[in-house]
């Protein structure tokens, strides 16, 4: 037993720092329709639509603060005798502003820009535009940093050894319906790792144990137990 913890979180984590979640009742996100605003061909077809809807993201993402749950989330990675993976979807950074050291952004970030011509990273200003020149090859076709549908996830080996590696999966905050994210805990299931939901309402998903509430009071309580 290695004693590592897997940790998959998700737009719930954040909701209660003012970032939306995605699958509101009304199926619209921030009042676009997902495959005008999160895919390759959304960004061909109208890049200033796409830098502009991100542009807002990025800004609400460096006003929002992060909550009691990033902060417990924090508080474990630093005090835990084994490895904590810390996994999320979300692109913004209230995992690091709430004090981890260790992220892994698998869906990209918001703060960062990349060009989609020669692949450099950098931290994006806070407004990009779509006339921006690449830093490095100097191409204007820079986009943000996010890895949109159709998009292969970012850290993928990485994951599947931090899975292999853990001997509990706690998921937290996400609905577990995008793939390859969503069928990450049927994978620790096949391996026998032992499963935990933390969420605002329960998924279909088979876990061992959920808990239900809003992340803010859950994932601290969790993690005192963790901590004893
Ligand atoms: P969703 O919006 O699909 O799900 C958010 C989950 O958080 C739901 O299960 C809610 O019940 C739960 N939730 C809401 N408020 C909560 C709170 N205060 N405390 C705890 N849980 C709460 O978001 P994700 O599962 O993160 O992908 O969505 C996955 C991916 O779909 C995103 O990363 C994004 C999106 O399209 C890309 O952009 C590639």
């Amino acid at each position: 037993m290695s004693g590592a913890i897997f940790i998959l979180s998700g737009a719930g984590l954040s909701a209660e720092s003012g970032l939306r979640t995605f699958r509101a009742a009304d199926g619209l996100w921030e009042d676009h329709r997902v495959e005008d605003v999160a895919t390759p061909e959304a960004f061909e077809r109208d890049p200033e639509l796409v830098q502009r809807f991100y542009n807002e993201r990025r800004r609400q993402a460096a006003e929002a603060q992060p909550n009691a749950a990033h902060k417990a989330l924090a508080r474990l990675q630093k005090n835990h005798s084994a490895p904590v993976y810390l996994v999320t979807q979300n692109v913004d950074d209230l995992l690091e502003r709430g004090g981890a050291k260790q992220v892994i952004h698998m869906h990209g970030a918001v703060r960062d820009a990349l060009c989609a011509t020669c692949s450099h990273r950098w931290t994006a200003p806070r407004e990009m535009q779509v006339t921006d020149p690449c830093p490095s090859c100097g191409q204007q076709h820079t986009r943000p940093d996010i890895v949109w549908f159709g998009e292969i996830p970012y850290h993928m080996d990485v994951i599947q050894d931090a899975i292999e590696d853990s001997d509990l999966f706690v998921s937290i905050g996400t609905s577990g319906t995008v793939y390859p994210a969503a069928g990450f805990g049927q994978m620790a299931r096949h391996l026998g790792i032992k499963t935990l939901e933390l969420n605002l309402d329960a998924s279909n998903a088979p876990f061992d144990e959920q808990r239900q509430g809003k992340a803010s009071e859950i994932v601290p309580a969790w993690v005192d137990e963790i901590l004893g």
